[in-house]
């Protein structure tokens, strides 16, 4: 399962890019918000950063200026995929911007009809948002499933890419079901590593090496 990081602060992707934990990076107008920064200026950082696909979304609402904006962004880096809403004039820039050899990713998926469209509009990345559907008491893991077993019926060759990832039980879950790529906030990656069990073995271990005098260095 590929890992991309669902931020746009640089310091907290070069910590998971150095560890290898970083396969690609995920921003939306929110995160650019929460950044402080200018969309352009940051993603052109982040992208020097990251080898890996890095998406960018696109703000206006119709085809034509979407595809404008997508442009754009995709000039900002090789490795840019321009990120278009689910919405008609979305799949319209999609088929257009992936006809020219750009990386799209359609977000804001909450249907699997809609992933369908978007893989025949020739998506690269569908992002399906787990976490808004949780939050209005909708699985969001069978949308997972769905959309898993509808690109597999029919090859499709869209990659799924879990968005709106919010705990640690969604990266699992994704991971069982098959998601190509899920993307998460730096918190719910680091989260991943802690277990109370660890915590406790360590804790014991600390000890008796206390108690045993032990020194390595
Ligand atoms: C994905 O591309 C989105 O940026 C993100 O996963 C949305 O997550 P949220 O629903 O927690 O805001």
């Amino acid at each position: 399962m590929k890992f991309f990081v669902d931020t746009a602060e640089i310091d907290a992707i070069r910590e998971l890019n150095d560890l290898g934990m970083v396969d690609g990076v995920t921003t939306n107008p929110s995160l650019i918000l929460k950044s402080g920064r200018d969309i352009l200026e940051v993603t052109k950082e982040i992208c020097d950063l990251v080898s890996g696909p890095v998406s960018a979304e696109v703000i206006a609402t119709e085809a034509d200026v979407m595809i404008a904006e997508g442009r754009k962004l995709a000039a900002i880096a090789p490795n840019i995929a321009v990120k278009v809403p689910l919405t008609w004039d979305g799949l319209k820039a999609c088929k257009v911007l992936t006809g020219e050899g750009h990386m799209v990713n359609v977000t804001l998926c909450f249907s699997a009809n809609q992933a369908l469209l978007a893989a025949k509009a020739g998506a690269t990345f569908i992002s399906p948002f787990i976490g808004r559907l949780d939050d209005i008491n909708i699985d969001g893991m069978d949308l997972i499933a769905d959309i898993r077993t509808i690109y597999d019926n029919y090859g499709f060759e869209t990659q799924i890419l879990a968005a709106s990832i919010r705990t640690v039980n969604h990266v699992l879950e994704s991971a069982r079901i098959g998601a190509d790529v899920m993307t998460a906030p730096p918190s719910v990656i680091k989260a991943m590593a802690s277990h109370p069990l660890t915590d406790k073995g360590l804790d014991t271990f600390l000890k008796d090496a206390a108690k045993a005098g032990i020194r390595i260095l």
